[in-house]
């Protein structure tokens, strides 16, 4: 059966990326991208939505029917503390209009992602396991865990075929991040390239999970490729991928602009956030459950950022 895919949010870090890889599996006109915002470009289909207006997003249900619907739209960590009543509006009503939405049109597969910021300062903080105590003290992490425990309500109870993966820090070229805590590690490259040098606002010894997207969305489509038998978690999967440093970040540069220099800026707001999350990740699940394998270490996801940003 022909796809018809609904990405909402498409306009952001993952949904630019991700719109590619399902137009060029599944065909440009399959897939319809949906944002608020006009995007800059268009070379598909778009329309434009908001994920909180449900008569204007039932009617993109209607007209398109889609079999698969991909929900991104999101305030992230650093600027729901800024607006925590609209990051949690948008976060929790938004998926929640959308879950509805693809039961009464019978959607075949939802995906949603979630996010390391699901864990908080009494997690284990070392390879952060699937089940632990979880107690995020941000929003946008407490709003992910809420959307969590919806996704896998609605599977149990209703049968609506939801996967989820805790997505960690991602890193791309394409498209810029949306007000988080790991954008650091993006800001750095563009940063390093226009003036050789940084100032990062975490302190050099902060480890964070991290990703480079392409294996970002390499998961997503893997996860929605497997078949539902192989889905043990229907809250969200751990994904694990490189934990580095600022600093160890900034080795790696060094390897290709020897004279790239970084400082450190002292009480960001951002550094709290930081320090409530892991610094790496358990993901056996994801191994066992569909097969995920890492491709890109820190060294390799560092020269694609810089050889696609000199660009
Ligand atoms: N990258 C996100 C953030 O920093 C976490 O999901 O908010």
């Amino acid at each position: 059966m022909a796809e018809t895919i609904l990405v909402l949010g498409s306009n952001g870090q993952i949904g630019t990326e991700l719109v590619t890889a399902l137009r060029q599996k599944f065909g440009e006109n399959q897939v319809i991208a949906c944002d608020i915002k006009e995007p800059l470009e268009t070379d598909g289909p778009f329309e434009q939505a908001d994920v909180l207006d449900v008569s204007g997003l039932r009617k993109l249900f209607e007209k398109y029917q889609p079999t698969q619907v991909y929900l991104l739209a999101a305030l992230l960590s650093a600027v729901g503390e800024q607006k925590p009543k609209k990051a949690w509006e948008l976060n929790m009503d938004g998926l929640l209009n959308v879950l509805d939405l693809a039961l009464e049109f019978k959607v075949k597969n939802v995906f949603w992602p979630s996010s390391i910021a699901v864990f908080g300062p009494n997690s284990p903080r070392e390879n952060t396991p699937q089940y632990c105590v979880m107690d995020p003290n941000t929003v946008y992490g407490f709003s992910k865990l809420a959307g969590e425990r919806w996704c896998e309500y609605y599977f149990q109870k209703y049968g609506l075929d939801v996967r989820s993966i805790r997505y960690p820090g991602l890193i791309g070229w394409k498209a810029a991040p949306g007000g988080g805590t790991t954008d650091y590690a993006v800001h750095i490259f563009h940063e390093a390239l226009a003036k050789n040098s940084y100032e990062c606002f975490l302190s050099e010894n902060t480890a964070l999970p991290m990703m480079f997207m392409n294996d970002a969305i390499r998961a997503t489509l893997e996860l929605m490729d497997a078949p539902a038998e192989k889905i043990s978690i229907r809250s969200s999967y751990n994904l694990g991928g490189i934990s580095f440093t600022p600093e160890m970040l900034a080795v790696e540069i060094r390897k290709h602009l020897p004279n790239f220099s970084i400082s450190y800026k002292e009480n960001d707001p951002r550094q709290a956030i930081a320090d409530s999350w892991p610094k790496s990740i358990d993901d056996t699940y994801a191994q066992k459950d569909w097969g995920w394998k890492l491709k890109f270490d820190l060294k390799e996801m560092t020269a694609e950022m810089l050889n696609n940003l000199k660009k």
